[in-house]
């Protein structure tokens, strides 16, 4: 499996699919043919052709033949994806209602479906009904027990629908919710053919997959995309330094998606390593002791300056007669009704002449410690 890691796939997924390995991806992001069932030329109200959805790629006989290769692609799915791994599938109206039910049928579990709110969308040009404003994502997992990737905390710094700028330059963050705001691709980042024209004609936002990718997998995982297109996925994926393995039958598409591809730039950092949401490196006493961070038999002394107990080889604190963990040490030395407080808040040492905080002496072992080679590379 690992040599078709990074790739594109110039075919049909259900036969590439068929190719791959069981459980053996982490993400899958599919955005299938919608079926738009449009009909005729779409004309604005000024007389000039809007150019729609009519490819042959989307066209179905039936409601039974989408039905059936709905159920197909999606099995196929099911099949390659690790068990804690998780599948998001956008679609509009016209087929998202097919697809969730199919989803359920097969046996996924329904984590969120988010709302894109295309803050650009086409409109109705003759007025005869809501302007379609949004499409859907499914956001689901093979089953409710799965232990699928969620990033919360990176989802809280990439949350810009609820929090507003001035906001969030004071350092205000909240919860990601369910309706995300971002434009239809339009500008540079259209990709073009040659007589100028827009390359595929539903290119999804990169800003759309670089949220899903972001908080739904992680740094080095492989993210795999049945109907890769201009491959955006593809795109997310190397940026945010996770695998990618797309795959799209129409052999222009590839083409135009393999040079984005190669003029893509991972940008390490924060987000894509999801640092927001990583857990501290274990920090014991004894390894901190045997690291110099602590001596043993220094004093540790409360807030006000009062040297109370002395340090022992096992990180435990000798007061009086007695031997104490520092946890209820620090609860007794503040005469808290509590059996125990956390040490790391209570308990201070002499560093220079000056009372520092143990947590501030446990902060600078941990950054020692994340400094350490990081053997996750993709
Ligand atoms: C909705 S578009 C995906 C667009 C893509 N997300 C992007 O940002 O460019 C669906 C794509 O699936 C491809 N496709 C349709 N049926 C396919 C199949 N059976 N196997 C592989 N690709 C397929 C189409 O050629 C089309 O490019």
């Amino acid at each position: 499996m690992g040599e078709a890691w990074d790739t594109v796939i110039n075919g049909d997924c259900l036969e590439a699919m068929a190719g791959l390995e069981p459980e053996s991806i982490d993400l899958i992001f599919a955005d299938p043919p919608y079926w738009m069932r449009t009909s005729g030329e779409l004309q604005r109200v000024e007389g000039t052709i809007f150019d729609g959805v009519d490819d042959a790629w989307d066209q179905f006989s039936e409601l039974g033949h989408y039905e059936d290769f709905t159920r197909a692609w999606l099995s196929a799915c099911r099949r390659v994806l690790k068990p804690n791994g998780s599948i998001w599938v956008i679609g509009g109206m016209q087929c998202i209602h097919t697809i969730g039910a199919i989803m359920q049928e097969l046996g996924f579990w329904i984590v969120n479906d988010v709302v894109w709110r295309k803050s650009n969308p086409t409109p109705n040009f003759h007025g005869t009904r809501l302007t379609n404003s949004h499409e859907t994502l499914i956001w689901a997992t093979k089953s409710k027990s799965s232990k699928y990737t969620f990033n919360y905390k990176t989802a809280r710094e990439l949350n810009t629908d609820t929090v507003s700028q001035g906001d969030y330059a004071k350092g205000v963050r909240k919860q990601m919710g369910s309706i995300w705001t971002f434009p239809v691709c339009s500008g540079t980042e259209r990709l073009k053919n040659a007589a100028g024209k827009k390359l595929h004609s539903t290119q999804k936002p990169l800003a759309l997959l670089l949220r899903v990718v972001a908080i739904s997998s992680r740094y080095g995982d492989l993210v795999l995309d049945p109907f890769g297109g201009t491959m955006t996925t593809g795109v997310a994926a190397k940026i945010l330094g996770r695998h990618y393995l797309m795959i799209e039958q129409d052999e222009q598409y590839c083409d135009a998606g393999v040079a984005r591809l190669a003029m893509t730039m991972p940008e390490d950092g924060p987000i894509a390593r999801a640092t927001f949401d990583e857990r501290p490196p274990r920090a014991p006493m004894t390894a901190m002791i045997d690291a110099g961070y602590f001596t043993v038999g220094e004093p540790f002394y409360l807030q006000d300056g009062r040297e109370i107990a002395a340090l022992d080889a096992d990180g435990k604190l000798t007061f009086e007669d007695g031997r104490w963990d520092m946890h209820t040490l620090a609860a007794k030395a503040r005469g808290s009704k509590a059996s125990h407080l956390n040490g790391f808040d209570v308990w201070h040492v002499k560093r220079d002449g000056e009372l520092v905080p143990i947590s501030d002496v446990r902060e600078r072992y941990r950054e020692e410690l994340r400094k350490r080679p990081d053997e996750r590379q993709p």
